[in-house]
């Protein structure tokens, strides 16, 4: 399989002084506002043989860019650029023909030279359909990001991403709007269930790895929200200040590593500013890190209506504007064009951004390959999606082996609607799995709303998975009588959910006084098991009062069948957690979301005072002890860690150690290691250096060896723009979780410096 690598095509990074070179070019008026008010039918996308040079498939993608932009007029160039929203509803002024139906945006063509549209479509779990649109698109809804990056499986989010790709292709759509990777540093956001969790190493490597397997189908997919948009409050007026080494530590590195190892074609620049710049024109964030730093060629878009300044976002990295819904509404259609008349943008840097755009295009084969609705294989992705749950939903809880359940019991199943399907994620990344929403009419019924439940029912995958057993509902409604149900049986299993979404946080307490109805049950049947869906972390005030604890996310379209599975023994559970789990809100650097109850618009910053002492390094350079920590997650079986060595080479460390099966099931381990140096002087004790998940049969050992990469090593010296290993001893220790730990080695490093775009291959 081949993968687009957008480095190999020749970045052109245009400095500020460059940019600000005055021009004085006569203005040229475009008249593109009509042309984009007329719907036209487009023509085939068939070039006439003589201006078909750029598609000369013996070329290279740099150099069919280069062609292709050399025949364009400035109006086409400008056409690359410029995306419209693709919803079909009043308020959309742009309703082109060739948009798909409902769908996030279209980027239209230049049939004259064969180029095709860029159909776009969210997102991360599948092929979305926009909120509140009346025709949905049925579609394998994906475990949330989260759920995935639970999982600790990159080969796993590889086929995952393989598989959404293949149904956004034969949906009709070339660009995926998926890749999300921003930090959790906010448990409340309301997006954390779209996102890789709280660690740059898991989350970089796990979405890096869906990222790839998408575009192994010959389409674009995106890595989004660059950068700091870890909150939805205020997401367009929030100032986040962060310090540059901080950030080269935590979400920076998540991005580079996602980026090394998807090599998207394009990056979504965020709705937020940071240091005092809105992102899509912040020259730091898109000129200097992104594409100078770490060589991006491919391009970069702006979140659906994040563009403000025309000329600082051409002149600070942006290449495409994206959710044009009304007219007049362009910065680049028409106020680019004016800008370079004016000389405030040289004319090279609007072939820079159109060679950026086809160059991605081509280099995935989105243009030799065009994408063309067709079948979907439902029956196939289904097993892909629930294997996916299978590994990622975490058993957190597991008194007195309560689980797996005993084959033949009286089991209530209670709340949460199990009894009908599985909560989604709200917002531009809903999908709508077989079978549409099976709970319908829930609030909020607007944007970001509805709240969605696939359609794979817990209740009668148990049912299915335990034939012998005498299994109950009871909705959850009326405490009392769940309770009453509960001390009826021989154990209870209360499903309590969660709904997030975009553009807006959630409180960390369950919402609709569930944790009262799990108190109730509790109460009166100590055999009960609470199975979660939610976006992300939450406070579980009952946890001393419940025999088990199960986290499943949100699970996805087959997350019935997997939960049951889990819960039945059919699977062993191995996810891990991606987050920590706090036990009080106070734990945590901001204990509320700032800017709650700031007016709509009004500007307000978020200091990342913690700096890159994210999630579990946060726990632990404070001395607290969440509720779950990072990385934390039992089994039915039980494995030792054992003959921990660790050698370097060059400025790799590599780390040996041998897992064994110890227990009487099969079972999936996931090996953490975790780095530290003995003098201390990060920003925490330890960081995750490596990890690894391996299957074992009961009694059988693996020897494994891991890479740590170096940045995991270093501290970030802005003096000499590289990352610094500083000379001196570094305990490695093979780790269960990031606070419980088995075997130490230690290495001895001398200093090592590591340019700032070191992981380019
Ligand atoms: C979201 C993006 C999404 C875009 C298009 C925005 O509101 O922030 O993640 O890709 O809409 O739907």
């Amino acid at each position: 399989m081949r993968h687009f690598d957008p480095t190999l095509l020749r970045p052109l990074v245009l400095r500020h002084s460059v940019l600000r070179r005055p021009r004085h070019t006569a203005l040229l008026i475009l008249g593109l506002v009509a042309l984009g008010c007329t719907p036209a039918k487009s023509p085939p996308n068939e070039a006439p043989a003589e201006k078909a040079a750029w598609l000369n498939r013996s070329l290279s993608p740099r150099e069919r860019a280069e062609r292709l932009v050399a025949e364009l007029t400035r109006e086409e160039k400008l056409t690359l650029l410029t995306g419209y929203f693709g919803i079909q509803k009043p308020s959309n002024e742009y309703q082109f023909p060739e948009a798909r139906p409902q769908s996030a945006g279209l980027v239209r063509g230049v049939p004259r030279v064969g180029f095709p549209p860029q159909w776009q479509t969210d997102a991360g779990s599948g092929v979305a359909t926009q909120g509140e649109a009346p025709a949905e698109l049925e579609r394998t809804v994906l475990p949330s990001g989260l759920a995935t990056a639970a999982t600790w499986n990159p080969a796993l989010a590889e086929q995952a991403g393989a598989m959404i790709g293949s149904e956004a292709r034969a949906s009709g759509f070339n660009v995926l709007l998926a890749g999300g990777v921003n930090l959790m540093r906010d448990p409340g956001n309301g997006r954390t269930f779209e996102y890789g969790g709280e660690d740059p190493l898991l989350a970089g490597s796990m979405v890096g790895a869906l990222v790839r397997g998408i575009q192994s189908n010959h389409i674009v997919s995106t890595l989004k929200h660059f950068a700091f948009n870890d909150q939805e409050t205020g997401r367009t007026s929030v100032d986040v200040v962060v310090d540059e080494a901080a950030a080269r530590l935590s979400d920076l590195l998540a991005f580079q590593i996602a980026l090394e190892e998807g090599k998207p074609g394009a990056v979504m620049c965020s709705y937020n500013l940071v240091n005092g710049e809105y992102a899509c024109q912040n020259e730091w964030l898109l000129n200097q890190v992104l594409k100078q730093d770490w060589g991006f060629a491919g391009y970069v878009m702006t979140d659906w209506g994040a563009q403000h300044d025309t000329v600082l976002n051409a002149q600070h990295g942006l290449d495409q504007e994206t959710g044009v819904q009304k007219h007049g509404g362009y910065q680049f259609l028409d106020k680019l064009a004016a800008a370079i008349d004016k000389g405030a943008v040289p004319p090279e840097r609007l072939d820079d951004m159109a060679r950026r755009v086809a160059g991605s295009l081509i280099g995935t084969g989105a243009v030799d390959h065009p994408v063309q609705p067709g079948p979907i294989d439902f029956p196939a992705h289904a097993r892909v999606t629930q294997a996916d749950a299978e590994q990622g939903i975490v058993l957190l809880k597991n008194e007195g082996a309560v689980l797996p359940l005993a084959p033949a019991q009286r089991i209530v199943v209670i709340g949460g609607h199990a009894d009908v399907g599985v909560l989604t994620g709200g917002g531009s990344a809903q999908v709508y799995a077989p079978g549409g929403n099976v709970v319908p009419g829930l609030q909020p019924r607007h944007w970001p709303g509805p709240p969605v439940y696939a359609k794979s029912s817990p209740l009668e995958a148990l049912r299915a998975e335990l034939p012998h057993a005498k299994i109950s509902w009871n909705d959850g409604t009326d405490p009392a009588q769940a309770a009453r149900a509960a001390a009826e049986a021989d154990l209870a299993l209360v499903f309590v959910t969660q709904w997030a979404a975009e553009a807006m946080d959630v409180p960390l307490t369950l919402p609709d006084a569930q944790d009262h109805l799990v108190d109730a049950v509790a109460h009166a049947q100590r055999r009960t098991v609470v199975v979660l869906e939610t976006g992300g972390p939450v406070l579980m005030p009952w946890v001393d009062a419940v025999a088990g604890v199960v986290e499943a996310w949100y699970p996805g379209s087959q997350g019935g069948v997997a939960i049951a599975r889990v819960l039945s023994g059919a699977v062993n559970p191995s996810g891990r957690l991606p987050v920590s789990f706090p036990r009080a809100a106070a734990q945590l650097p901001r204990p509320a979301i700032v800017g709650l109850g700031t007016p709509k618009g009004e500007r307000f910053t978020v200091r990342y005072d913690e700096g890159a002492a994210v999630g579990y390094r946060w726990y632990e350079q404070q001395k607290q002890d969440p509720l779950f920590a990072f990385g934390q997650g039992l089994s039915y079986t039980s494995f030792s860690r054992e003959s921990l060595s660790a050698r370097s080479e060059g400025q790799d460390v590599w780390v040996r150690f041998r897992v064994r099966n110890t227990g009487t099931r099969a079972g999936q381990e996931v090996a953490q290691i975790y780095v530290s140096p003995v003098a201390g002087g990060w920003e925490a004790p330890r960081r995750l250096g490596a990890f690894a998940k391996v299957e074992l049969a009961p009694g059988a050992a693996r020897e494994l060896e891991v890479r740590v990469d170096p940045r995991l090593l270093a501290v970030w010296d802005g003096t000499r723009h590289a990352f610094r290993i500083a000379a001196g001893d570094y305990q490695l220790t093979l780790a269960r979780s990031a606070r419980e730990s088995d075997q130490t080695t230690t290495i001895t490093l001398p200093e090592g410096l590591i340019p700032a775009g070191a992981g380019r291959h």
